[in-house]
């Protein structure tokens, strides 16, 4: 069917087109929290030097938490968002004393930590553990509306649920970390807010948005 199909295309594409980034060679828990919470607010290209230079200063878990914070703070400096650094900075600590230097390691403990949402304990949990648990962010509400013709207002208080269950049932069963890096890369390289490249998509067959002409109407955003 269409939905096995979807998981097989995806991953296949992203095997050919995926970018080669620091925190996709490792299922290090740290390092995988330290790119979520860099990436959240900030591009790929801006957040990567920070990234490198966060992991060189703080190698580990233990090294970010004995680190005083305004020399956290200064590393974070062009970021923006310094909240996200004291928050990261008092997740690392939290992590030391609470968990013995050990992120938890699934979905529902890590949802305790702080600074540590839906979508960053999915990711954790997906890419370090290999939980098979959706990651739902922008550019998976982009892919997944489009494709399926799901016309959930992104902003409402029903999307993430909505978009959560749609992703649980396309998920990979063996491979869901790959699947997850894969859904987000094809909507930040492939399937675009304006002008996806529809006509090498490998799912132009199968979308709706494509066979209705709606790739500016989806995802549907009300206006505030
Ligand atoms: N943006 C947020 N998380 C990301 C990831 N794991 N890979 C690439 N871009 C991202």
């Amino acid at each position: 069917t269409d939905t096995i199909n979807f998981s097989y295309r995806l991953i296949d594409w992203y095997g050919s087109h995926k970018r080669e980034l620091p925190w996709r060679n490792t299922s290090d828990p740290y390092i995988i929290w330290l790119s979520e919470i860099i990436l959240q607010q900030t591009r790929v290209q801006q957040g990567l030097p920070y990234f490198n230079r966060f992991i060189d200063s703080y190698p580990t878990v233990n090294d970010l938490a004995k680190a005083p914070e305004q020399e956290v703070l200064r590393l974070w400096q062009g970021l923006g968002y310094y909240s996200r650094a004291r928050n990261l900075h008092a997740c690392a600590k939290i992590v030391v004393e609470e968990f013995g230097g050990r992120f938890p390691s699934n979905y529902k403990e890590l949802l305790r930590l702080k600074g540590v949402g839906k979508y960053t304990a999915a990711a954790i949990a997906s890419f370090a553990f290999r939980e098979k648990v959706p990651v739902i962010d922008g550019n998976v509400y982009r892919v997944l509306s489009r494709i399926f013709g799901i016309k959930e207002d992104i902003l409402g208080a029903k999307a993430y649920s909505t978009f959560y269950k749609v992703a649980s049932e396309l998920i990979s069963d063996d491979r869901p970390d790959t699947f997850n890096q894969a859904i987000m890369e094809f909507g930040a390289l492939h399937c675009t807010p304006n002008s996806p490249a529809c006509d090498s998509c490998p799912f132009n067959s199968m979308c709706y948005a494509f066979a209705h002409k709606q790739q500016n109407a989806l995802p549907v955003k009300q206006k505030k």
